[in-house]
């Protein structure tokens, strides 16, 4: 399984690339609004950071904005994924885009058949949003369980990018279904790498062995 991280935030892509653990970015509107400043400094540092896929969205709502902007965020770099939103312009988009060779992700998906859909106008990525989902009462992880059963009964080259992921279990239950990808927020990787046994275990490692050196102060690994 891929493992995409969902943010802007430069600091928290280094951080986390630096450990190999990065496999793409996803952003969107919200996600360069919170951090702030020029968008345009950030969609160029993370796609000359990350070599793997980075989803940049479009704010166009119209066939032709949405090409147009899409073209543009392209030319950040050849590992650019142009994100449209799941609408009858944006699978327009994601046709036009997809058959020029720049891959699509289209995101707000809240259903199996706009999963469908999204395959058939030859997204890259399907973003079905899990947590908000959860939010209002209904199961977000059926819906992977339903996406994946759909996209394995036909050829679809299609990926199931889970989206709106909001803790450790959330990634893996996408797993033990198989999805392709999850893009999470650092709090999330976050806590995936921590264990309070692993903690305990180190803490209680190094006091043994500060004991072992107070008899030998030279000792040295
Ligand atoms: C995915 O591409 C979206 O950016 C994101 O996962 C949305 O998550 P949220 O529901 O926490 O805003």
């Amino acid at each position: 399984m891929k493992i995409f991280l969902d943010t802007a935030n430069l600091e928290s892509i280094k951080k986390f690339n630096d450990m190999g653990l990065l496999d793409g970015i996803t952003t969107n509107p919200s996600l360069m609004s919170k951090e702030g400043g020029n968008p345009k400094d950030a969609m160029e540092e993370i796609t000359k950071i990350i070599q793997g896929d980075v989803s940049l969205e479009v704010v166009s709502t119209d066939y032709s904005g949405m090409i147009e902007e899409g073209k543009r965020l392209r030319e950040y770099g050849t590992n650019v994924v142009v994100k449209v939103p799941m609408t009858p312009d944006g699978l327009k988009a994601c046709k036009s885009l997809s058959s020029e060779g720049i891959p699509v992700n289209v995101t707000l998906v809240f259903s199996p058949n706009q999963a469908l859909l999204a395959a058939k106008s030859g997204a890259k990525y399907v973003s079905p949003f899990i947590g908000r989902l959860d939010d209002v009462g209904q199961d977000g992880m059926n819906l992977i369980k339903d996406i994946e059963e759909i996209f394995s009964n036909y050829d679809f080259g299609t990926e199931i990018l889970v989206a709106s992921i909001r803790h450790p279990m959330h990634v893996v239950d996408a797993a033990k279904i198989g999805a392709d990808v999850v893009t999470l927020p650092p709090s999330v990787l976050e806590k995936m790498l921590e264990h309070p046994l692993t903690k305990i275990g180190l803490e209680n490692f190094l006091s043994d062995w500060e004991k072992l050196k107070s008899g030998n102060p030279d000792i040295k690994i």
